[in-house]
C-alpha cells in the first residue's frame, strides 16, 4: 500500500501546474466577464486574457494567433476537424485516410463519417506502430477528403512520421488533420515546419485544466475550413459557438507557456526517468517493450509481460502504482487494445500490458519505488500461477 498511489498515468491526464491555478483564479471572481461582452469593461478584460492565450497557444505549435479556435477539448477538436472537413468536400463518394492505431477521438468519428455514406481508410502500422507512407500515398482517390494521423501514440508513445505525411497529403492537395495531444508542451511542434493543416490538442495532457482544447485551422484552408459543427451566436469567427471558457483559456495559455520553457530540460530528465525504469523492467523474464525501436515521446513506456494475467496484476498494482493498460477512454472495455492489435502483438500478452507514462511530478524515488513493485508483484503472481 502507498497512499496516496504513485501516479504513472500522465498520459491519460495531468494535475494542473499551481502556476496555472493561480493564473486561473481571477477569472472565477473578480475577472468574471464573458469575453464576447463589446459594451463593458469586463468583457474587454475576458477578451484581452483570451487573446493573450491564444498567442501562448500559437507559440507552442509554430501557429498564428488567428488560426488558433478554442473548443471543449480535443475530443472536440477532432469532430470539428473531421466531420467539418468531411461535410465541406463536395462531390459523391468523399473518403478519408486514417490508421488503426489512432484514437477513438478520430476512429469514432470516421465511424460517423461512414454511417453518414462515407468511405474510410483504416490504415496498417508495422510491428513499430508506424505505417507505410507509399501505402498511405497509394490510398489517396479523387475524392479524398482529409487524412488523419496523429503526432504521437497515446498508448505507446510511437512517433508519427507527421512531415512525411504531411507532405504526400500536400503533394495530392488534401488537407491533412494530425491529433497531436499527447505530442503538443512535450516536444518540438512546428506546423507550419511540417505542414499540417489542422491539429487538435488539449489542456490537460499539459498541466492545465480538464474541459479545454484547441483547433488549429491553417490559414491556407480559407474557403475549406472545416463545417461548424456547435452553432449559436457564431463565436470563434463561427466556427464554434458557445461562451467562451476563460479561465479554463487562460489556465491553457499558461500551460503552454510553462511547457514551452521547460521543454528540452524536461525532456532529458523525463526520458533519463524513463529509461531508468524501462531498462529495469526489461530485465524482467519475458517482458516485451512495444514500439522499442520506433522513435518515442520520451516519457512513455508500454511493456507486454508473459505468463501473468493483466487484469490481476493492475488490481494488485493499484494499491501503490497509478499505471493503466492502455488509453484511459477504453481500459474499462477490458478489450485488448486496438494499437497493440494493430501492431501485431498478441491477443494473451497484449492483455497483460502496462502503459506506463511519466511526467513533470514524478520522481527518481518513484521510479524506484515503481520498478520494485511491479517487479515483485510479477514474481508473485507468476508464483500464485505454478
Ligand atoms: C491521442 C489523443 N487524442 C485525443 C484525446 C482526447 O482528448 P480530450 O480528453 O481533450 O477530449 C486523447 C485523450 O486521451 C488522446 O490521448
Amino acid at each position: 500500500m502507498r497512499n496516496p498511489p504513485v501516479y504513472l498515468d500522465y498520459n491519460a491526464t495531468t494535475p494542473c501546474d499551481p502556476k496555472v491555478v493561480e493564473a486561473m483564479l481571477p477569472f472565477f471572481t473578480e475577472q468574471f466577464g464573458n469575453a464576447a461582452s463589446r459594451t463593458h469593461a469586463y468583457g474587454w478584460l475576458a477578451e484581452e486574457a483570451v487573446e493573450e492565450a491564444r498567442a501562448q497557444l500559437a507559440r507552442v505549435i509554430g501557429a498564428e494567433p488567428l488560426e488558433i479556435i478554442f473548443t471543449s477539448g480535443a475530443t472536440e477538436a477532432a469532430n470539428l476537424a473531421i466531420k467539418g472537413m468531411f461535410e465541406r468536400a463536395s462531390g459523391p463518394d468523399k473518403h478519408i485516410i486514417t490508421l488503426k492505431t489512432e484514437h477513438k477521438a478520430v476512429l469514432d468519428c470516421c465511424r460517423r463519417v461512414e454511417e453518414a455514406g462515407g468511405t474510410v481508410t483504416y490504415l496498417e502500422v508495422n510491428a513499430a506502430g508506424l505505417p507505410d507512407v507509399q501505402e498511405l500515398e497509394a490510398a489517396i482517390q479523387p475524392n479524398t477528403a482529409l487524412i488523419a494521423a496523429m503526432y504521437a501514440n497515446n498508448e505507446t508513445g510511437v512517433i508519427q512520421p507527421v512531415k512525411e505525411i504531411a507532405g504526400i497529403a500536400a503533394k495530392h492537395g488534401v488537407p491533412f488533420f494530425c491529433d497531436a495531444v499527447q505530442a503538443v508542451g512535450k516536444i518540438p511542434v512546428d506546423v507550419k515546419e511540417e505542414g499540417v493543416d489542422l491539429l487538435a490538442f488539449s489542456a490537460h495532457k499539459m498541466y492545465g485544466p480538464k474541459g479545454v482544447g484547441a483547433l488549429y485551422i491553417s490559414r491556407k484552408l480559407s474557403g475549406r475550413k472545416p463545417v461548424p459543427q456547435i452553432e449559436g451566436g457564431g463565436h470563434e469567427r463561427g466556427q464554434r459557438s458557445g461562451t467562451l471558457n476563460v479561465p479554463g483559456i487562460v489556465g491553457f495559455g499558461k500551460a503552454a507557456e510553462l511547457a514551452m520553457a521547460g521543454m528540452e530540460a524536461e525532456f532529458s530528465r523525463l526520458k533519463r526517468l524513463r529509461d531508468k525504469l524501462e531498462n529495469a523492467l526489461r530485465r524482467v523474464e519475458g517482458s516485451h517493450v512495444n514500439g522499442y525501436s520506433s522513435p518515442r515521446l520520451p516519457h512513455v513506456c508500454n511493456i507486454s509481460f508473459e505468463a501473468v494475467e493483466g487484469e490481476r496484476l493492475l488490481l494488485q498494482l493499484a494499491k501503490s502504482l497509478a499505471v493503466s493498460s492502455g488509453s484511459a477512454c477504453s481500459s474499462v472495455t477490458q478489450q485488448p487494445s486496438h494499437v497493440l492489435e494493430a501492431m501485431g502483438v498478441p491477443h494473451r500478452l497484449a492483455m497483460s500490458t502496462l502503459r506506463l507514462s511519466l511526467g513533470r511530478f514524478t520522481t527518481e524515488e518513484e521510479v524506484d519505488f515503481a520498478i520494485g513493485e511491479i517487479g515483485k508483484t510479477i514474481e508473485i503472481l507468476r508464483q500464485v500461477r505454478k
